[in-house]
């Protein structure tokens, strides 16, 4: 095995490879000499066995129609299994060109224009983006903070299926942004509450893979009867194995009720038709990724830590949440007791950094950032240094 902390370490340049992390800076920020700490893809190499497989493919001459061969849909099936405990079948499944998309076609499925359909802010912004450019209404289910984090509203969410009637409610598990693991039992109470009041779960667990030690990733579908009734499971390689750019992901429906009819309107309307390169990518990433995503985990953790020991020391007032799963940030800086306009102007024009407004994933994110440590750990102490000499 390669030494992955060596490769992790050495910064690629990402200049001049369309990526959006650069690309975006100016129209987003409106100055590009930022760090780019923001947008979720890691500055980390692809694992050599993948990009091995696509080289491989791409030495053939012709790249015509293609269909994902068994062996994809089995290397899911076998990751799954091993590392979630999660059992799977292969008529259950489906292939979707990317979660937002899976996202879209489920609101456009389930529900009809003018449906409600709910969101847990701060979340992951195109839950409400999507929802309300469908012509569809969010309700909302805030989480609530505790001493050392956030909790679901379990009430609260009880409340709104009761009074707001919801289609369908979007979950992200692992939450992104605060990197919530959910526990089974949170996930078995909002699964009886969705089949109680007739709501589909669409559970996204694009993080679902990038577990921190002293956590696991429970799939939404696997909790209960219930839950393998009421969902509709997203799952990528693309934040874990960093192949976001090569747009492939997958679906999972137990229900036959719900399967048989979203996934015939998917195949009637081409959704579900994969690309010649996404099938190769995700199979060499789940045949023989395990081992690189325990390295990376532990290479994200030192990274997490490193940030959490500089920003103690140089910003005491900032509190960072520290992530259950993946390698995004949930920064805290309303002890810091400016306004958010402030904050932003000061991390942008001031420390040169470019992060997540928290606001964008909900006015409950006003006073937060969230930053992006998958990178190496030169950069997360840089950006730390950024942060502390424009917030000092
Ligand atoms: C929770 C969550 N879902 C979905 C996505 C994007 O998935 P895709 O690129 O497959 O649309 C992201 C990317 O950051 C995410 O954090």
């Amino acid at each position: 095995m390669i030494n992955c902390k060596e490769l992790f370490d050495n910064a690629i340049d990402r200049h001049a490879t369309c990526a959006v992390k650069y690309e975006m800076l100016d129209e987003l920020f409106g100055r590009h000499d930022l760090l780019p700490m923001w947008v979720a893809d890691m500055d980390l190499p692809v694992m050599p066995e993948i990009t091995e497989a696509l080289a491989r493919r791409l030495s053939h001459p012709v790249f015509g129609y293609s269909v994902p061969p068994e062996s994809y849909w089995q290397a899911i099936i076998d990751w799954q299994r091993s590392r979630n405990g999660f059992e799977i079948r292969r008529e259950e499944m489906l292939h979707v060109p990317g979660i937002v998309k899976g996202i879209a076609y489920a609101i456009n499925y389930f529900t009809s224009v003018g449906d409600k359909a709910a969101i847990q802010p701060p979340v992951y912004h195109p839950f409400r983006n999507v929802t309300e450019a469908n012509r569809r209404i969010v309700v909302e289910n805030p989480l609530v903070e505790t001493n050392d984090g956030y909790d679901m509203d379990l009430n609260h969410l009880e409340h709104i299926f009761a009074s707001e009637h919801p289609r369908l409610i979007i979950l992200c598990n692992p939450h992104n942004p605060i990197g919530i693991c959910w526990p089974a039992a949170t996930l078995r109470k909002v699964a009886a509450l969705a089949r109680q009041y007739g709501v589909v779960v669409v559970s996204d667990e694009i993080h679902g893979d990038l577990i921190h030690k002293g956590f696991h990733h429970t799939p939404f579908a696997s909790v209960s009867d219930d839950a393998a009734a009421v969902s509709v499971t997203f799952g990528a390689p693309s934040k874990t194995f960093n192949v976001a750019g090569i747009t492939g992901s997958w679906c999972v429906v137990k229900n036959p009720e719900l399967r048989e009819g979203f996934f015939s309107w998917m195949e009637a309307n081409g959704f579900a038709e994969a690309s010649l390169e996404a099938p190769i990518v995700a199979e060499a990433a789940y045949r023989h990724g395990a081992e690189w995503v325990d390295n990376l985990v532990e290479y994200i953790a030192a990274n997490i830590s490193e940030l959490e020991t500089l920003l103690h020391e140089g910003l005491p007032k900032a509190r960072v949440i520290r992530p259950q799963a993946s390698f995004l940030v949930w920064l805290d800086f309303r002890g810091l007791g400016l306004d958010h306009n402030t904050l932003i102007d000061r991390i942008v024009n001031h420390g040169h950094i470019a992060l997540n407004d928290g606001a964008m994933f909900g006015s409950q994110g006003a006073g937060f950032m969230r930053i992006n440590v998958g990178c190496p750990r030169c950069t997360v102490v840089e950006g730390a240094r950024r942060l502390i000499e424009a917030l000092r």
